[in-house]
């Protein structure tokens, strides 16, 4: 079998994206055939190298598999937590193979998660240079006023010292003491929407991700269930990252 480099087939064995293989592999962490494998060119044939993270024999390529889940609040985003906090973890291990999810939501805040062992989509999905999109609905105390939102929609607000890139803000409802407002965002830094909305002084009471680079969370999908994406939203995902060409994109 041919040739390929050991952080291309760990991500294609579904285990991280290339550029977390990278490193577990200058940790020193990796090993073929038993020798520790630090060099990033290093370059193996599946079919008879062994392969292990932290000893652990790693499988060989599995299928690629996409979902989309409706994370509850009260769960962190993670598969495993030193202090004990319920995870996604459950979740997942109730579907027929191991996938990730792209990127994170807070323990508090609920909405649509993409699922996938596929390395090298998860790892475009979450750079910033893809600008991929994500909604949000945000109940937040008070009122913004439009001149607030105009901050927001015009990259005026910075977070830890750094400007926010512009993000499409309306204002959905409001009663006497709340509103909520949709924000779409380019960018996903950590606790991005409720710092955004601290720094126009509207703190945010609760959160759901309603869309993930223009996948609507569907109404039919309640907190906790996973199902599958078609083929034509996992064309659009990778349309949307330049994976496949545009023209495949089912959404255009
Ligand atoms: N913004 C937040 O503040 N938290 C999330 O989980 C996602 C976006």
């Amino acid at each position: 079998m041919a040739q390929v480099r050991l952080q291309k087939y760990l991500a294609e064995v579904g285990l991280c994206s290339r550029r977390k293989a990278e490193d577990l592999m200058r940790q020193g962490r990796v090993t073929v055939d038993g020798q520790v494998t630090e060099a990033p060119g290093h370059m193996i044939d599946p079919e008879t190298a062994t392969v292990a993270l932290d000893g652990q024999v790693v499988g060989p390529p599995q299928k690629l598999a996409y979902y989309m889940f409706h994370k509850p609040s009260g769960f962190l985003t993670t598969l495993d937590d030193p202090r004990g906090r319920p995870t996604v973890k459950g979740f997942l291990d109730k579907l027929p193979v191991r996938v990730y999810p792209v990127g994170r939501l807070d323990l508090d805040v609920s909405g649509l998660l993409i699922l996938t062992n596929d390395g090298q989509l998860a790892m475009r999905l979450m750079h910033p240079s893809y600008l991929v999109s994500k909604i949000y609905r945000a109940k937040v105390k008070g009122l913004p006023s439009e001149e607030k939102l105009d901050l927001l929609r015009t990259g005026q607000i910075l977070i830890l010292g750094k400007p926010a890139a512009p993000a499409k803000a309306r204002m959905l409802k409001s009663g006497p003491d709340k509103g909520q407002l949709e924000l779409t965002l380019t960018e996903g830094r950590h606790r991005q929407v409720k710092r955004m909305c601290a720094a126009i002084g509207h703190e945010v009471i609760r959160l759901k991700r309603i869309a993930y680079c223009d996948l609507p969370l569907p109404p039919d999908l309640p907190p906790g269930q996973t199902r599958k994406l078609s083929p034509s939203e996992i064309r659009h995902l990778k349309a949307q990252v330049g994976l496949v060409p545009a023209d495949s994109d089912p959404k255009k």
